[in-house]
């Protein structure tokens, strides 16, 4: 099946979004259930479930075979039926030794963190309370956990209880703290592939996420939702598919036109990126009208820098992934795939959104947090690198870019350490591409 080769090449392609270097940051999945410590990210492609008992969360790698006896009535017929619904869909089967860093390195690196006064937490543990009576109705089954399906479903209606009318009595601060708990508690379930197709069929991308994110005022909330929506569509053809016919995609970049919240545009570029990634539909339809104009105006904006270096990150690594598909699956070999990549014209958007320009003058500007941090110094080049020949007439005559790129890499090759010596011989090699026909270096 050639698309499902397609797609599985391609999650080995380099689609690195910012990832955090601190190991204990990130869970580390092994063959038997272990606890997901506060805080901790979750690689995709994990199935992950919550222990009743402990009330904790728990993941592990995903065995289909091994799993699947294990498994109750609802989550079988769930299984199967997605397998079976969604067969042309194709979603590889999760491919954990490569693409496990990769799904790692496409994880938002913050987390959000929520202060609870005591009340609220006193609210919260009455809340987890409503949990075990309804563990206990489940008492005839066998299993103490529940299957991902009913966990996702009771989710969904807890979720709705909470604006009819006899919860009108609950404190805004209660209902809010409760919200959030369910996006959060959905959040991790639903990178399991099926989980998330549940939550689709359920319903939960037009009843939950699409108000939150368009139309919600609390911000928390709508970073919550935003994040939710990029762990469903991650990897996950079908979910991408229905997220952009709900129109996602157009919300998405309208958030990142009006935002500068650090955590709301980093949460928003995630989503985009999972929503639009081997998505070539969606890349045409929302780059060529508001994308990359979106794009362009975070790079442009008042915000962080490491905010910055990912929304470049998202459109290097769109301009790999055309020039990755173009030169893997010829006419004959996947010819539509091919013709879709090839309809993309990403250099006429970026021009026409003065996206050369824009990138000259943030690298130009910012010598001295590039100099301080070099994980978005290396991204910075990595975009550079990737987007060089669509902007090589603007960048080659560019005089403070190339001062600003020298200063870096003279500063760079003269440190002790290993990984700035990378970055300094990384943009050695650019400044070879893009100043090569003026042969004499300052400095
Ligand atoms: C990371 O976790 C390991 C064991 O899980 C521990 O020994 C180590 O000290 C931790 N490192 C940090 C930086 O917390
Ligand atoms: C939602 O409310 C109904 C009654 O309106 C109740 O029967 C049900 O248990 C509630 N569900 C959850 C998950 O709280
Ligand atoms: C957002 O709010 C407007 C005005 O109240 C409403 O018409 C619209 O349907 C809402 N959109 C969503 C997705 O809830
Ligand atoms: C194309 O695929 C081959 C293996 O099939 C791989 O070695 C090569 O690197 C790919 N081309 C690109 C541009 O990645
Ligand atoms: C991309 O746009 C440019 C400028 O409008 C045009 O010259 C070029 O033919 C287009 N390329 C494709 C593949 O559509």
């Amino acid at each position: 099946m050639h698309l499902a080769k397609a797609l599985t090449i391609l999650l080995l392609a380099k689609c690195a979004i910012i990832a955090g270097k601190d190991e204990n940051k990130t869970f580390e999945a092994t063959n038997e259930w272990r606890e997901i410590k506060e805080g901790q990210e979750i690689p995709a492609g994990l199935h992950v479930r919550i222990n009743f008992q402990t009330k904790k969360k728990e993941a592990k790698l995903y065995e289909p075979e091994k799993d699947d006896h294990k498994h109750i009535a609802l989550s079988n017929v769930v299984e199967n039926e997605a397998k079976t619904k969604h067969k042309e869909a194709a979603k590889p089967a999760p491919k954990i030794s490569k693409t496990l860093s990769e799904a790692l390195k496409s994880l938002p690196k913050e987390r959000l963190s929520i202060d609870y006064s005591p009340e609220q937490l006193e609210q919260i543990k009455r809340d987890f309370k409503t949990y075990s009576e309804l563990k206990k109705s489940f008492s005839e089954l066998k299993d103490k956990f529940k299957t991902d399906a009913e966990l996702i479903t009771q989710l969904l209606d807890e979720y709705k209880n909470l604006s009819k009318e006899h919860e009108i009595s609950l404190k805004p601060q209660t209902k809010l703290a409760t919200k959030l708990r369910i996006l959060e508690d959905l959040d991790y379930l639903v990178h399991q592939i099926d989980n998330a197709l549940w939550f689709i069929d359920e319903g939960g991308l037009e009843k939950i996420l699409l108000p939150l994110v368009v139309n919600e005022t609390n911000i928390d909330l709508r970073i919550k939702a935003v994040r939710v929506l990029g762990a469903v569509t991650l990897n996950n053809p079908k979910a991408q598919i229905k997220a952009f016919e709900l129109n996602f995609g157009s919300h998405l970049t309208q958030i990142l036109v009006s935002s500068t919240a650090t955590e709301e545009l980093s949460a928003t570029l995630y989503a985009l990126g999972s929503l639009l990634r081997k998505f070539p539909l969606a890349l045409q339809k929302i780059l060529s009208t508001s994308g990359t104009q979106a794009l362009t105006t975070v790079l442009a904006k008042e915000c962080e820098l490491k905010v910055k270096a990912k929304a470049i990150t998202l459109i290097s690594d769109i301009i790999v992934e055309k020039n990755l598909v173009l030169s893997n699956y010829s006419d004959s070999d996947n010819p539509l795939a091919a013709a879709q990549y090839a309809d993309l014209n990403i250099s006429e958007w970026l021009q026409s959104n003065a996206f050369c320009e824009t990138v000259d003058r943030l690298i130009s500007t910012n010598l001295y947090e590039l100099l301080d941090q070099p994980d978005s110094a290396e991204y910075f080049v990595i975009g550079l690198e990737s987007s060089e020949k669509i902007c090589k007439s603007v960048w080659s005559t560019s005089p403070q870019l190339r001062h600003t790129l020298l200063t870096i890499k003279n500063r760079y090759m003269h440190s002790q350490n290993e990984f700035r010596i990378e970055v300094a011989q990384m943009i050695e090699r650019l400044i070879e591409v893009l100043y090569s026909s003026k042969s004499h270096e300052e400095l």
